[in-house]
């Protein structure tokens, strides 16, 4: 690079410390396929993903996808539904329909996509194992499919199947990132080589300039959890929020490879419980008992504020979330931030 071209870099990069008008909205095949005004998916959180949370992020023009597995019993879920229904004013919102590694827990997620579809949902996000067994009822009720995976094979073969969309994690993702090891714009940049459905690219972002490089790399939208989770609107004890904006991007570990089956969390007491078990030898679910038990981190952790307690599901993108505030102030936020970014990059082509 020339001494002139370098000095209009820098020169750049300083005009892009200016605010940048905010447009309404911003267009891809995702915002097009999903009715939504911005790219931006809050993928379903497991006890945190409830009406209230769903319907503040379908509000402040993203989507969002209420966990169908959190209700525990068909009529607390349907009730769900349509508290959402009202709380989002009518705005299409999002299920997800997690499959599990644990075949017997799936029939499940038929009867409550049944339900969601009598509810009148009609966007479902599908994530754990392949949507195989859910397609012929998402196909009947014209349902969009967005399904979620870690590995581009497993992208690819979600396309032949028929989905609408694919969401690909990177090893940075919240929760279960599979047992791919690779980050996600690097899986982002091997899928695109092969994906004609859109795609939106999840796994480590909190920033609005990580929004526009996922933009720019060619993906349609990205899928955020970890920076929603200390939301005003997230039905969680005010301990757990304060643990959330306290930890900052180192304070995440992965469990469980060895079974296959890596689970990324807040590095609390109970994770270096687990760990320490893994370590000397423990490969079956039934050995860590309740450390590994989702009911258990629901009451103790979200319920009773127990933070160190339970299996916290979290990605460094933690470490963006700073503050407990409503969700639509955290998407003002992460849109400003990628206007600025956009605006930095879309100088550099005119300097
Ligand atoms: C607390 C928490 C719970 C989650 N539970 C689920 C779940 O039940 N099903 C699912 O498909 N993904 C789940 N995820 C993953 C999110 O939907 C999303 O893909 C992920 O948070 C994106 O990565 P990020 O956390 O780095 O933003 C969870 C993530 C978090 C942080």
């Amino acid at each position: 690079m020339s001494m002139n071209e370098s000095s209009s870099v820098v020169h750049n990069i300083q005009k892009c410390h200016i605010d940048t008008d905010i447009p309404d909205s911003y267009r891809t095949r995702i915002t097009e396929l999903l009715g939504i005004r911005w790219p931006l998916l809050l993928g379903g959180m497991m006890w945190l993903s409830d009406a209230s949370l769903v319907a503040a992020m379908v509000r402040a023009g993203g989507m969002g996808f209420i966990t169908a597995r959190s209700s525990s019993t068909n009529e607390q879920f349907r009730y769900q539904m349509q508290l959402c229904h009202d709380l989002s004013g009518g705005l299409p919102f999002g299920v997800n329909l997690t499959l599990s590694r644990r075949m017997e827990h799936n029939d499940i997620m038929l009867e409550r996509l049944l339900i969601a579809i009598e509810e009148g949902v009609r966007i479902f996000e599908t994530a754990g194992l392949p949507p195989t067994p859910l397609m012929p009822a998402l196909r009947n009720a014209n349902a969009i499919i967005i399904h979620k995976c870690a590995h581009v094979r497993h992208a690819i073969a979600a396309q032949k199947l028929g989905v609408d969309a694919v969401t690909l994690v990177g090893m940075e993702e919240g929760g279960h990132p599979g047992s791919n090891p690779l980050p996600t714009f690097l899986n982002g940049a091997y899928a695109l080589e092969h994906l004609h459905v859109p795609l939106a690219l999840g796994g480590g972002i909190g920033h609005g300039r990580q929004i526009a490089a996922a933009l720019a790399l060619g993906a349609d939208a990205v899928v955020m959890g970890s920076i929603f989770t200390s939301a005003q609107e997230t039905p969680a004890h005010a301990a757990y929020k304060q643990r959330v904006v306290t930890t900052d991007q180192h304070g995440t570990c992965t469990l469980l490879s060895s079974l296959g089956d890596t689970w990324r969390v807040i590095n609390n007491d109970n994770a270096r419980k687990v760990a320490a078990m893994e370590q000397a030898g423990a490969r079956r679910y039934s050995e860590f008992g309740d450390l590994i038990s989702g009911a258990r981190t629901n009451t103790l952790a979200y319920q009773k504020g127990q933070v160190e307690e339970g299996m916290l599901s979290m990605g460094p993108a933690v470490g963006f979330a700073r503050a407990v505030e409503p969700v639509a102030s955290i998407v003002d936020r992460l849109k400003q931030e990628f206007m600025d970014a956009s605006t930095r990059y879309r100088q550099m082509f005119t300097a």
